[in-house]
């Protein structure tokens, strides 16, 4: 997963509606300088629209989001993602996912559910929901204790405070949905998206 994220402050969180959306909703982002693409499979096209992404957006890096059970690993694996996040993780699925081919990014919020899945093999967890878990003062104190330990927060992380987030040593990338707003979706504003995604890249001078 690390090497994977190297290089990407955020991760943008997909959850569409519409299938045409995927495409140009992708190519913004790439073209924005946002590479790495989490697709979360809560609606029923979230599959179809992955698909799209792999074939026809060159330079995205796709993989699955909100993946709770073992057989959403299948998918993700069936669908050629080369990552996986869950929001949560359950006995069942670390090990599920530990046998997978694709890497899973597990979601914690407690030091317990962090422990359990470092006995699982992980090191790098989705923290989250960030802000409503305790946000950057949580992480800071997670650092003492497990100091190899990465995280990607997400969860009400916006323009205003992802920044803190990326300051953290124990920080990779910060996930959200702010860099696609559900109204700029809904107008098909592709190029306004574009010039978010380019604005929140060039923090780590990627773009
Ligand atoms: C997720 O789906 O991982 C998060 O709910 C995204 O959180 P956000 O919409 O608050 O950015």
């Amino acid at each position: 997963m690390r090497a994977l994220l190297a290089g990407t402050p955020v991760i943008p969180v997909i959850t569409l509606d519409l299938v045409e959306d995927f495409v140009p909703l992708a190519r913004a982002l790439v073209r924005g300088g946002l590479k790495v693409l989490e697709v979360t499979l809560r609606t029923p096209v979230a599959s179809e629209g992955i698909r799209r992404i792999r074939s026809e957006v060159e330079g995205a890096v796709v993989g699955t989001g909100t993946v709770c059970t073992a057989a959403q690993v299948d998918l993700s694996c069936d669908l050629g993602c080369e990552f996986m996040i869950s929001p949560g993780s359950t006995e069942q699925l670390l090990t599920a996912a530990a046998q997978a081919p694709v890497p899973l990014m597990p979601g914690i919020s407690t030091v317990s559910e962090l422990m359990r899945g470092m006995v699982h093999g992980y090191q790098n967890f989705k923290f989250f929901p960030a802000e409503a878990a305790g946000g950057v003062a949580v992480l800071k104190a997670f650092e003492g204790p497990f100091p190899d330990v990465r995280f990607c927060p997400t969860g009400g992380i916006g323009p205003t405070n992802f920044l803190d987030y990326l300051k953290l040593p124990n920080v990779l990338c910060v996930g959200g949905s702010w860099i696609l707003p559900n109204d700029l979706i809904a107008a098909r504003r592709w190029q306004d998206i574009e010039r978010l995604a380019r604005q929140t890249a060039s923090v780590r001078g990627i773009e």
